[in-house]
């Protein structure tokens, strides 16, 4: 099996054993593409999405909240095209039966090439070593150039095809590749057909009178439907931004990679609306905005890349994902957008009301230009939890397993372990939590020698662990253990609070954007 599956596997089954992620309903042996929190995953998810939300919404004058119902008005989704135009792909293998999306055949297969160039690219890089020039080698390397511009190439067909809705285009293109069933190796395809994502579902009482309606497949609908309230009841000027997080439902069709690609996810999206013609500046501020804000949590600069799309959704000018380097390559994250007035406008003339804004300086009215920012909480969980979970081999021959979050994302900041269960150590423990717990997620555990609860901490990717011993009671001193490191400190109870603070504050990890 590949290495790549291994880790994947194992982020799977770490997640599980370690209260993080749990199948939906297991009991009834789950449900495809849909996953429970669990106690700590609820807690890493809801730190995500508050670093999300502070970078947002508190740290912008001019950014504010929304938290809009998942039901809406079943017009709205004629409105915002999703009625006609919010579409898959599909293709069958007649031979496996197995359904598959037909851009995502394509897209894998362009990866893979990708790949190939990264793999010249790394070997070269490794025999050079300090005077490697990559720049020049992509440039001056047959093999390179040659990987890099078949992968442009089909990208850029995908994108003709998709875009001119030719799906014997794509068909053609998946037969001229050659490209096979990726579980059984079959060439057998159906034609491409187009299948609609969103969940339907009924309001009301009586069948008679039931009123048809979709559970939401973005939050972003929200937000326009509410823009006028929001401007007016808080005053705000353009440009300004809507920020929501939440739930949205799509019925994916190919539905694998945990919790990649969900039925049920949450996103995190931010709508700016600006002037009209202001919207590329805006755009590209954002596009830089995002990316710091992903690399201020440290997970590594080569781990990110940008992503411009060819194909645009029927409603942008402009489009470009944050791509990560998730255990199974590189995959969209986030995507910012460039949406024009399509949805307002869009909302004007389904709706009969005016969605326009006064602008006192130019002294007149129009509907805003809007710039996109939408991530996926439940993807941001993964590039997180999947890139910390690391296995270390230690001086001793030993090794650990150790999730190293970043620690203002941790679930808990701080263990206190009594180093025995007697000689009033649990009492002295208890009092630090007591003291602690109104700032910090803090945990108590006495159970098992004192390594192995530092190695089940690790694991849960608490950042420290206080251990309380006999010379706390004479000097009211403890250790305090780095999960990173593993080097213990003695230090005064009271300086805790202020260490902890240091290492998690969102303060001092937001600076680094
Ligand atoms: N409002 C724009 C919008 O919804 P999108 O690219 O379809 O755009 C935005 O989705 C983000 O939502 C994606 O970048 C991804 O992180 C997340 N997302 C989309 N579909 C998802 C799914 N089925 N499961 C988990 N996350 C998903």
């Amino acid at each position: 099996m590949a290495k790549q599956e291994d880790i994947f596997k194992n982020v799977v089954s770490h997640a599980k054993e370690y209260g993080f992620i749990f199948p939906s309903s297991e009991v009834y042996d789950g449900l495809s593409a849909v996953y429970d929190y669990a106690q700590n995953g609820v807690e890493l998810k809801k730190n995500i999405r508050e670093y999300w939300w502070k970078s947002m919404v508190q740290m912008n004058e001019n950014i504010v909240g929304l938290d809009a119902a998942i039901l809406m008005h079943p017009t709205t989704w004629k409105a915002s095209g999703h009625v006609d135009a919010f579409n898959d792909p599909l293709i069958d293998n007649k031979d496996s039966k197995k359904r598959y999306r037909a851009d995502v055949l394509v897209e894998d297969y362009a990866e893979k090439i990708h790949q190939k160039a990264q793999k010249e690219i790394d070997k070269a890089k490794a025999r050079f070593g300090d005077a490697f020039n990559e720049q020049e080698f992509i440039t001056t390397n047959a093999r390179v150039i040659e990987y890099l511009a078949k992968e442009k190439e089909i990208r850029e067909r995908l994108g003709r095809s998709l875009g001119a809705g030719d799906l014997d285009d794509v068909k053609a293109l998946i037969e001229e590749l050659e490209i096979a069933d990726p579980e059984t190796g079959s060439k057998n395809w159906t034609d491409v057909k187009q299948f609609n994502l969103m969940f339907g579902t009924k309001l009301g009482a009586s069948a008679e009178n039931a009123m048809d309606l979709y559970l939401r497949p973005e939050t972003a609908q929200g937000i326009f439907v509410n823009f006028l309230n929001v401007q007016k009841s808080g005053r705000m000027k353009v440009p300004f931004g809507i920020a929501q997080t939440g739930k949205a439902f799509r019925n994916e069709i190919v539905a694998r990679q945990f919790i990649f690609r969900m039925r049920e996810f949450e996103q995190m999206e931010m709508q700016f609306f600006v002037r009209p013609g202001e919207e590329m500046k805006w755009y590209e501020h954002w596009k830089e905005t995002r990316l710091k804000w992903h690399l201020s949590l440290g997970l590594g600069k080569e781990n990110y890349r940008y992503h411009d799309h060819e194909k645009l959704a029927h409603y942008a000018n402009a489009a470009a994902d944050i791509e990560f380097n998730f255990p199974f390559g590189f995959k969209e994250l986030e995507g910012i957008h460039s949406r024009t007035d399509f949805d307002l406008k869009a909302h004007e003339e389904y709706s009969g009301r005016k969605l326009q804004y006064f602008d006192p300086e130019l002294n007149e009215n129009y509907v805003p230009y809007v710039v996109e920012t939408s991530v996926g909480l439940d993807r941001m969980f993964l590039a997180v939890f999947a890139t910390s979970l690391k296995e270390e081999t230690l001086e001793d021959g030993s090794t650990r397993t150790v999730l190293q979050l970043p620690a203002v994302l941790a679930p808990t900041k701080a263990a206190v372990l009594p180093l025995v269960k007697k000689d009033g150590l649990p009492e002295v423990s208890r009092k630090i939590i007591e003291d602690l717990k109104w700032d910090f997620n803090v945990a108590y555990d006495e159970k098992d020698a004192v390594g192995r609860r530092y190695r089940r901490q690790d694991a849960l990717g608490t950042p420290f662990c206080i251990t309380v011993d006999h010379q706390t009671l004479e000097d009211e001193t403890v250790t305090i253990r780095h999960r990173d490191t593993m080097k213990q400190d003695r230090v005064k109870i009271a300086e805790l609070r202020g260490i902890i603070e240091n290492e998690v504050s969102m303060k001092n990890w937001l600076m680094k954007m």
